[in-house]
């Protein structure tokens, strides 16, 4: 993996925006494939900036996101939906109908699975997937375990993920205990991926993708296959 090493969060979200700066202008009508999280919203801020100012348009953008909590609705503030919404959607020309977000809220989730992937596969597949990184290197909510998935499916979130998110939430026992995700093989199929990592707490997760060793115990580590993902993290993830 390429890694580009920030001083700080500042630069990370300013290299982070301009690399989807670079893909959008080379491909107008690119698929973005999207992230929630804390660590992607400096980025987003400044893409919003770079949109505000004429910089950088949107108007012929669909994205894809990873995930989405299940059951959850998408009016709901703690649904990504709605996290996509205040942190980019509604301050960039964006055409709302074209941003997709897995639906947490379906009768039949095998179905919706199986629906998101075909999207993704007719859109043309994503030409630029965005991650963040758990604190137990999951990607998107592609947990640790002796198995992954290759394609969007429903997953129990670990106790590891439940405790690192319950700070969106009034109490740990409103994180909703499953997630619809993308799994390996969408992710792994985007032309370039750019996954942001920041701070101390993803210093043991960064670690793991600095070596030659790949495992699904970390998911992230499988990016090292990847001919064109790259590592953005900033100095405290990177020396912890
Ligand atoms: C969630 C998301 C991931 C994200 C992770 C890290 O679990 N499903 O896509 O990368 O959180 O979030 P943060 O950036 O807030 O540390």
């Amino acid at each position: 993996m390429k890694t580009i090493i920030c001083d700080n969060y500042e630069e990370l979200s300013l290299q982070g925006a301009k690399l989807i700066a670079a893909q959008l202008t080379q491909k107008p009508d690119s698929i973005l494939g999207l992230a929630t999280g804390s660590t992607p919203v400096g980025m987003y801020q400044k893409m919003i900036e770079m949109n505000q100012k004429g910089e950088l348009d949107f108007s012929a953008v669909t994205s894809f996101n990873l995930d989405e909590y299940f059951p959850i609705t998408p009016d709901n503030p703690q649904s990504y939906r709605y996290f996509m919404e205040k942190n980019l959607f509604e301050h960039i020309n964006i055409r709302r109908e074209y941003t997709f977000v897995p639906a947490g809220n379906v009768e039949n989730v095998e179905e919706e699975c199986l629906r998101y992937d075909a999207a993704i596969d007719a859109a043309g597949g994503i030409d630029l997937q965005v991650l963040g990184i758990g604190q137990n290197g999951h990607i998107g909510f592609n947990e640790p375990d002796d198995y992954l998935y290759c394609g969007t499916h429903l997953t129990p979130l670990t106790e590891s993920t439940i405790n690192a998110n319950a700070r969106f939430f009034d109490s740990t026992d409103e994180v909703p205990k499953h997630a619809v995700t993308m799994g390996m093989k969408s992710i792994l199929k985007a032309r370039t991926i750019i996954l942001l990592a920041s701070g101390k707490s993803k210093h043991g997760a960064v670690s793991a993708l600095l070596d030659d060793r790949i495992t699904t115990d970390c998911p992230a580590t499988l990016l090292k296959l990847h001919p064109n993902a790259i590592l953005i993290c900033d100095k405290d993830a990177y020396n912890g």
